[in-house]
């Protein structure tokens, strides 16, 4: 069983994909919350059970908790006891698994960065393994997880990086599919025609990237004919310095989440 502490946003991705995945049945997922109709409405919504934090630990082996970085450390203090012999997944920004270790050492630790596209099995997913993380304990995270997109292992010291390159920055896509369907109306298409359109370019161009791992100028090289029309946008684009606008905007999201990491 699966248990999740917090029914917020990231818990309702992380359901939502985990049951598109396949990998559970909604009768293998429980969930609590503070509030607890937030964790009932996730129960009408997906299926799941709904019950008080105590009983998602006694009934689960792995437990995801998605409640908010502030509120994590107490969430372990308190429950150390019982959650000692569980795998526990963190997705919390900012908490370090030794910071989750100091709280007791012989809790199982797997610290992850997920992003919201999870919830249709086209997010990244990184994670960090804790000291006391046996084999059998990652097949068992992985049997669970590794189906909601690109899944990966990485150096701690690169979470941060991670998190402002795949976390942040879906918020950035969306604005800039939204500004793509804005020139779509001016060009009289109707705004919904527009906004798929848009976010149809979105996907396929990050898919060709992706897929074929050709380098996305050799890819731009590509749609790019002499003294065609694809040349001028690109040109317009360098001109207002959007390709120094990105690397930044990601960079300051990056300095933010280490301030965050530091607290
Ligand atoms: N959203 C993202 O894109 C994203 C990406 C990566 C990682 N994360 C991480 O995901 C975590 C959750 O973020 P979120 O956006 O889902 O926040 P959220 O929507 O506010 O959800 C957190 C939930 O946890 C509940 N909660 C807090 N303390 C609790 C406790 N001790 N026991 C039971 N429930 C408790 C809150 O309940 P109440 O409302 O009743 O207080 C709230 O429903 C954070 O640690 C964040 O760093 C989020």
């Amino acid at each position: 069983m699966l248990g999740i502490i917090g029914a917020g946003n990231m818990a309702e991705a992380m359901i939502a994909g985990i049951l598109k995945s396949k990998t559970l049945d909604s009768k293998d997922i429980i969930v609590s919350n503070y509030n607890k109709s937030k964790a009932e409405k996730l129960s009408s919504k997906y299926g799941v059970a709904a019950a008080e934090n105590i009983d998602v630990i006694k009934n689960s082996s792995i437990i995801l908790l998605a409640v908010k970085p502030y509120a994590l450390l107490n969430t372990l203090e308190l429950y150390q006891n019982e959650l000692a012999d569980k795998v526990i997944v963190s997705v919390a920004a900012g908490i370090s698994v030794s910071d989750m270790e100091n709280v007791n050492t012989r809790l199982k630790i797997i610290r992850t960065m997920p992003n919201t596209p999870v919830q249709i099995c086209e997010g990244v997913l990184a994670y960090v393994y804790g000291a006391n993380i046996a084999e059998n304990d990652k097949t068992f995270f992985q049997s669970i997880f590794s189906k909601l997109g690109m899944f990966i292992e990485i150096d701690e010291s690169k979470i941060d990086a991670v998190s402002s390159l795949t976390g942040c920055s879906p918020a950035y896509i969306y604005q800039i599919i939204e500004a793509m369907s804005d020139a779509g109306v001016r060009m009289g298409l109707p705004r919904e025609l527009a906004i798929s359109l848009s976010a149809m370019a979105v996907q396929g161009s990050g898919g060709m990237v992706y897929n074929t791992g050709t380098h996305p100028a050799v890819l731009k090289d590509k749609v790019t004919s002499p003294a065609g029309s694809t040349i001028e946008g690109l040109a317009e684009l360098e001109s207002k310095g959007v390709r120094g606008a990105v690397i930044s905007a990601l960079y300051k999201a990056y300095e933010k989440t280490l301030l965050f990491s530091k607290k």
